[in-house]
C-alpha cells in the first residue's frame, strides 16, 4: 500500500510519492509513444501513485492531454491533480483562461491543487494572488500553492491572501540538489506547508553518480535491497512535510518508484547524505538500528 501523508493542514491525505509528467512530448511521437506514457501512467496509479503533476507547459498542453485521457478511467476523487500555470500571463482575464485551458486539457473540472509555476514578473503578486483566491471560489481548484519561489516570496504571497493558504511550494529538491532542503524546509516544517521536491532524481535519473555518494547510495541499497534510485526518493520522503513526483516513461521505474514508498531509512542513514550540518524533522524514519 502506498504511504500517504497529510497534505499540510488540509487533513486531506496525498500519496507521498506521485508522477511527474514533463516529457511527454508533443512532437516527432507516434502512437506507441503516447500509449506506452498512458500505461506507465496506469500502473503508478494502480501501485498507489495517485498524485499527478502537470503543467501547461509540458509538451505544450500535450502532457495535460495524456493526463486528461488516463485518469478519465479511474474514480476522480482517488486522484490528486496538479498542474501550473506557466509565468507569462500578464492580466487577470488571461490567467483566468489559462486556467479554463488546462481544464479543458485535463477535462475535469477542477484541479485539486493549482500552482505558480515560476515567480511572475508581468503581473503583480497582489493581482496573481487574487486570481488564484477567484479560483478557489469559484471552485475551479481546491487548493493553491506555488512553485520555485523563494522562503521570502513565499510569504509575501501568503500576506497578499485574503481568504485562502498557499499549502504547497513545488521546489528542486533531491540528494543532489539540497538548496532547498537547508533553505526552504525548515521554514515549511515550522509551518506545516507541504513542500513538493521536484527532480528527485536530479532530471537525468542519477545515472551519471560517481564518487563517494554513489558508493555511500550503493551500501545503504545493498541493505534495502534497493538501487541507488529508490534510496535517493526514499531519502527525500523521509523528511517530513516532503512529497515527491518522480517521472517515470520506463515501467520498470514507475515499479520502482512505488516500491520505494516502503524504505524507512534511519536517522543516521538520512544524516550522512546531507552536505551542511542541519537539524530538520524526519517521519517515519526506521526504528533506529543504525549500523
Ligand atoms: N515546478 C517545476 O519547475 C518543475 C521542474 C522540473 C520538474 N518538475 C516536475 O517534477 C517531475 C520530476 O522531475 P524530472 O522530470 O525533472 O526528473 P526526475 O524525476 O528527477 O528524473 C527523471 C529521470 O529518471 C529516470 N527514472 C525514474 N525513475 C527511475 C528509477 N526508479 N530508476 C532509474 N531511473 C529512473 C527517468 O527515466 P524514464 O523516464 O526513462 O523511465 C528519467 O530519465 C517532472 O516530471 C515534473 O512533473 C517540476
Amino acid at each position: 500500500m502506498m504511504r500517504k501523508v497529510e497534505l499540510a493542514n488540509t487533513k486531506e491525505k496525498i500519496s507521498i510519492i506521485g508522477q511527474g509528467t514533463w516529457g511527454i512530448s508533443r512532437f516527432f511521437k507516434d502512437q506507441a509513444y503516447y500509449d506506452q506514457w498512458k500505461e506507465s501512467l496506469r500502473i503508478g496509479i494502480e501501485l498507489g501513485m495517485t498524485h499527478i503533476d502537470t503543467a501547461e507547459v509540458y509538451g505544450w498542453g500535450k502532457a495535460e492531454k495524456i493526463v486528461g485521457q488516463v485518469i478519465k478511467e479511474y474514480d476522480r476523487d482517488e486522484l490528486f491533480i496538479t498542474s501550473k500555470i506557466l509565468p507569462i500571463h500578464f492580466r487577470r482575464k488571461t490567467m483566468k483562461k489559462a486556467a479554463k485551458k488546462s481544464l479543458k486539457r485535463l477535462d475535469i473540472d477542477h484541479f485539486d491543487l493549482y500552482l505558480i509555476h515560476w515567480p511572475n514578473p508581468l503581473l503583480s503578486l497582489e493581482k496573481q494572488m487574487g486570481v488564484m483566491e477567484d479560483l478557489v471560489r469559484e471552485g475551479k481548484t481546491r487548493y493553491i500553492g506555488v512553485s520555485n519561489f523563494s522562503v521570502e516570496r513565499f510569504k509575501k504571497a501568503q500576506a497578499l491572501l485574503k481568504n485562502e493558504e498557499l499549502i504547497n511550494n513545488q521546489l528542486n529538491a533531491s540528494i543532489i540538489q539540497q538548496k532547498h532542503i537547508f533553505k526552504s524546509l525548515p521554514h515549511y516544517q515550522d509551518k506545516n506547508i507541504t513542500m513538493t521536491a521536484y527532480s528527485p532524481l536530479g532530471h537525468e535519473g542519477l545515472t551519471d553518480l560517481s564518487g563517494d555518494l554513489k558508493q555511500k547510495l550503493e551500501n545503504i541499497g545493498r541493505k534495502y535491497d534497493a538501487t541507488i534510485q529508490q534510496i535517493a526518493i526514499a531519502w527525500l520522503i523521509n523528511h517530513q512535510n516532503v512529497i515527491t513526483i518522480p517521472k517515470a516513461f520506463q515501467t520498470k521505474h514507475v515499479r520502482a518508484n512505488a516500491e520505494a514508498a516502503s524504505i524507512y531509512l534511519t536517522k543516521e542513514e538520512i544524516q550522512i547524505f546531507y552536505k551542511k550540518s542541519v537539524d530538520l524533522e524526519l517521519e517515519n524514519v526506521s526504528e533506529g538500528i543504525s549500523e
